[in-house]
Parts: structure tokens; C-alpha cells; sequence
């Protein structure tokens, strides 16, 4: 797709605003057929958006980026949501050849020695297959939040991925995570239950650890980093992203 002038953006974030979470992602799903996506970690934010697509019969396609490297919980409830919705999430994995040389080269766990290595392996892990997941698409749905950390608080809910050449929508953007956690107990959607120990960013299991209370909500994330800027390539972009002020 190509990059969208700041009119158009304005007419569509007028438009989505006053939309409710379903209401939203249908609304796109009509305007886009068949070229919307949604990246689903399986986090408890995503889960509530997998929840109003599946139960709604929404026309938004999901994926999920399976690094080799989740937590044994993140696969029960991915297994958990095939069987409550009766569906197929895509899985997009590794390019073998990239993963088997970078592992030969540096061991399985070189993210722990600096962070050029760990941003090595987010990138075979989880930035190429996303390349190949959003191909040919014209919106791309993601789950995050302004709460995670300053970084996003600055996100508007709709916005243009130059790295991607795609529209973003966030559309819990501005969720509280109480919001989030009473909207999954009300519609019994299945989640992970780390979640209930202290973890509430989860990405891989080598590079997430619970956090400990008042600490950022990414704090969990590569733990043993300094930055305070700690992504792994997934949203990068979004710092440099053209914005619409809400
Ligand atoms: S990350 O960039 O630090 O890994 P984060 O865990 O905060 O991202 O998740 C934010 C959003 O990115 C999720 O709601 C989801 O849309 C997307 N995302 C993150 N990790 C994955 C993954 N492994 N597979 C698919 N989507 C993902
Ligand atoms: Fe590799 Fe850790 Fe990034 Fe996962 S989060 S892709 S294990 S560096």
C-alpha cells in the first residue's frame, strides 16, 4: 500500500473513534476485504481481540510469529483458543537457514551477551516471518497498549508503518488492563496463566520474567538490559511513525 496523506489518516481515526472494539474491526474488515491482519501473541490483550473477531465472524485473518522459544503456557493457550473458537491460528516460524546459521555461530542463548545479538535473534525470530505474515495486506491489528510503556503512550490508535508500508490499528490502545482483565472474565476467554503470577508483558521465555510490583510494565522484557527503550523490532517503527495527535 502506499503512504496515505495525513487527510486521509484524519478522515479514518474520525471515523473509527466512536467505534466499539467489534464495531472497529468490522467496519475495517468491510472497507479492506480480505486485507486485514491480526498478530496475536496470545497475550490477555490479544486474546479479548481474537475473542471479537472469532465470536463475530469477523473477515480479519490471524497470525502469530512462533519464535521456538515460548513459554510451555503460551502454547497451552494458544492450543486452548483453537478449541473454544474451532479455529486455525497461522503460525509463521524461522527461516531454517538464517536460524541454523546464527545458532551454529553464536550458541542458543547469545541474546544474553549484548544487545546486538539479542536484536539478531528477535529479527530471525520474530521481524522477518513478520514480513511475510503482513505481505500483501493492507491493515495490520496488534494489541498494543499505551500502559506498556512511555514509548507507546505516544501511539496514536491508528497510524502508517512506513517500515511495513501498512496501516496500524491498536485498538485497545487506551485500554486499562483492569478494563481488559473484566472483558476476558465476562466473556470466559481463555488466557495465559502467567498473567495470574506477576508476568504481565510476555514474550519469550528466556527473555521474560515476571515483574515485581510498581515496576514498569515492561520491565520483565530483556530484564538484564539498561535501555529504557526496549523493543525488539516488531514496532520499532512506531516511534518515527507519522502520528495523528488524539
Ligand atoms: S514486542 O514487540 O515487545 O514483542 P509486545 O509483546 O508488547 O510486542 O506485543 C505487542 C503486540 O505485538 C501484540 O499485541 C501483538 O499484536 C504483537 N506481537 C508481539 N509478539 C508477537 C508474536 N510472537 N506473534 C504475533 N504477534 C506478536
Ligand atoms: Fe530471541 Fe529473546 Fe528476541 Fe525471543 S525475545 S526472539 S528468544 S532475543
Amino acid at each position: 500500500m502506499k503512504a496515505p496523506s495525513d487527510t486521509y489518516l484524519q478522515e479514518w481515526k474520525k471515523k473509527l473513534d466512536p467505534l466499539s472494539l467489534t464495531d472497529s474491526l468490522r467496519f475495517l474488515a468491510l472497507q479492506f476485504p480480505d486485507r486485514v491482519t491480526f498478530s496475536t501473541s496470545f497475550s490477555l490483550e490479544d486474546q479479548l481481540i481474537t475473542h471479537a473477531i472469532l465470536q463475530n465472524q469477523i473477515g480479519i485473518k490471524l497470525f502469530t510469529l512462533d519464535t521456538g522459544r515460548l513459554f510451555a503456557e503460551t502454547y497451552s493457550v494458544w492450543s486452548s483458543t483453537h478449541e473454544k473458537y474451532q479455529t486455525k491460528i497461522k503460525a509463521y516460524y524461522p527461516d531454517q537457514d538464517a536460524l541454523e546459521k546464527w545458532i551454529e555461530a553464536e550458541g542458543p542463548n547469545s541474546f544474553y551477551t549484548s544487545v546486538e545479538n539479542r536484536k539478531a535473534c528477535c529479527h530471525i525470530r520474530k521481524v522477518m516471518p513478520l514480513k511475510r505474515a503482513l505481505a500483501g495486506q493492507d491493515v495490520w491489528v496488534t494489541g498494543l497498549r499505551a500502559e506498556h510503556s512511555a514509548a507507546r503512550k505516544d501511539l496514536s490508535r491508528l497510524e502508517w508503518d512506513p517500515a511495513n508500508e501498512i496501516l496500524k490499528f491498536h485498538p485497545l490502545l487506551h485500554w486499562t488492563t483492569d478494563a481488559i482483565r473484566n472483558a476476558i472474565d465476562e466473556n470466559h476467554i481463555p488466557y495465559n496463566p502467567l498473567h495470574d503470577k506477576g508476568f504481565v508483558s510476555i514474550g519469550c521465555a528466556p527473555c521474560t520474567r515476571a515483574i515485581r510490583p510498581g515496576e514498569d510494565f515492561r520491565a520483565g522484557r530483556w530484564w538484564w538490559e539498561d535501555n529504557t527503550k526496549k523493543e525488539c523490532g516488531l514496532h520499532e517503527s512506531a516511534h518515527s511513525q507519522q502520528k495523528i495527535n488524539s
